[in-house]
């Protein structure tokens, strides 16, 4: 291609001597005040590539002279709120957890600090609201109704040790007994009798028959008159609320093949703080007891 470069006699301005059907593309230089902002882009971009970590390489990136990384902000921001939750951390470590709720600011501190811990290990079981899930006997932390224990001291040790997992040996523990060897009259009779303790849809008759059953097999557990014992973990049958549901074919399956609530242990795995901050915040959801007396509550 020839170079038919000209001026356009028009308006003065060079032409690129592209020309389509006798149209003819001015060739108009770029505004001055343009052309400074982007050499001024430049200027900066390649100063930036200096300073800041730009250039991706086999491994990681360049550094930049300025040592800076989005990475070691975090670090630092993180060291910063610790050093200034410093002092809250250590007093609510050796506060006597029967006394922290008196402690308007620690207690604050602890409840906060405690629901995160929640939300990030707790509520792929409880529930993010703490509602629990019967379906997979995961309970309710919201109510009043405690298996093992509802003060402080109580929960504390549950989530420090766990329920019946086998990497604490001092984990909470209790096993019901399978009681698939009844006549499938004497279990139905006994579920009767149990649903009668809650007021649930029975039959009179049978669950006459099923008291005598569930004395001779069930009362050293749950108790004479079903309250439970928080000794075994075993749940209070006469109160409505259930961990593994209380319909007749739920309870059945229950006495014919009990399913056994696990839980880990976090006391390794948080530290204490963490273990008494959570504890603060599950304590706070509603159903949490106080001590019965100061000594009872400090002997752990
Ligand atoms: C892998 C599931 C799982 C995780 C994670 C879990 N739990 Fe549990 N938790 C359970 C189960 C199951 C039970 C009931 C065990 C039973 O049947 O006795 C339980 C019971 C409890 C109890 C006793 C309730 C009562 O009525 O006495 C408390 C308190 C508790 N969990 C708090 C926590 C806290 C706090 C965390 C987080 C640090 C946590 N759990 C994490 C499964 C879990
Ligand atoms: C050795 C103690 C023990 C004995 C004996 C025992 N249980 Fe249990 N039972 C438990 C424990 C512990 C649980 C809780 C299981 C869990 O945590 O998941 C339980 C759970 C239950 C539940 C589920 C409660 C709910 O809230 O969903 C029912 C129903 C029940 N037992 C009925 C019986 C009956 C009826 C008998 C007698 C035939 C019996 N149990 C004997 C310890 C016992």
């Amino acid at each position: 291609m020839t170079d038919k470069r000209k001026i356009d006699p028009a308006t003065g301005t060079e032409t690129t001597g592209h020309s389509w059907d006798g149209i003819e593309e001015l060739n108009t230089p770029l505004p001055r005040w343009w052309l400074w902002t982007f050499y001024a882009t430049v200027v900066w971009g390649v100063i930036y590539t200096i300073l800041y970590p730009a250039w991706p390489m086999v491994s990681g990136a360049t550094a930049g002279l300025l040592g800076y990384s989005t990475r070691g902000e975090v670090a630092a921001e993180i060291a910063r709120v610790d050093l200034s939750n410093a002092d809250l951390t250590e007093s609510l470590v050796n506060v006597d957890l029967g006394v922290l709720k008196d402690n308007e600011e620690l207690h604050r501190f602890a409840t906060q600090a405690g629901r995160s811990v929640f939300a990030a290990n707790c509520s792929q079981c409880h529930g993010a609201g703490a509602g629990g899930v019967v379906a997979s006997g995961y309970p309710n932390l919201l109510d009043d109704d405690w298996l093992w224990g509802g003060t402080m001291e109580d929960i504390a040790y549950t989530v420090r040790h766990g329920i019946r997992n086998e990497d604490d040996p001092d984990a909470r523990f209790s096993e019901m007994p399978p009681f698939d060897w009844m006549e499938e009259a004497e279990l139905d009779a006994t579920v009767h009798f149990v649903r009668s303790l809650s007021g649930l849809e029975h039959d009179a008759g049978a669950a006459q028959a099923g008291a005598e059953v569930y004395a001779d097999n069930c009362s050293a557990c749950h108790g004479e008159r079903g309250l439970g014992d928080r000794e075994m973990g075993a749940p209070n049958l006469a109160d409505a609320i259930w961990l593994r549901g209380g319909s007749h074919e739920a309870i059945l399956r229950q006495l014919k093949a009990p399913r056994m609530g696990v839980m880990p242990p976090w006391q390794a795995r948080l530290g204490e703080a963490e273990v008494r901050a959570v504890t603060a915040y599950v304590h706070g959801l509603g159903g949490g007891e106080a001590a019965v007396d100061a000594e009872g509550a400090a002997a752990d």
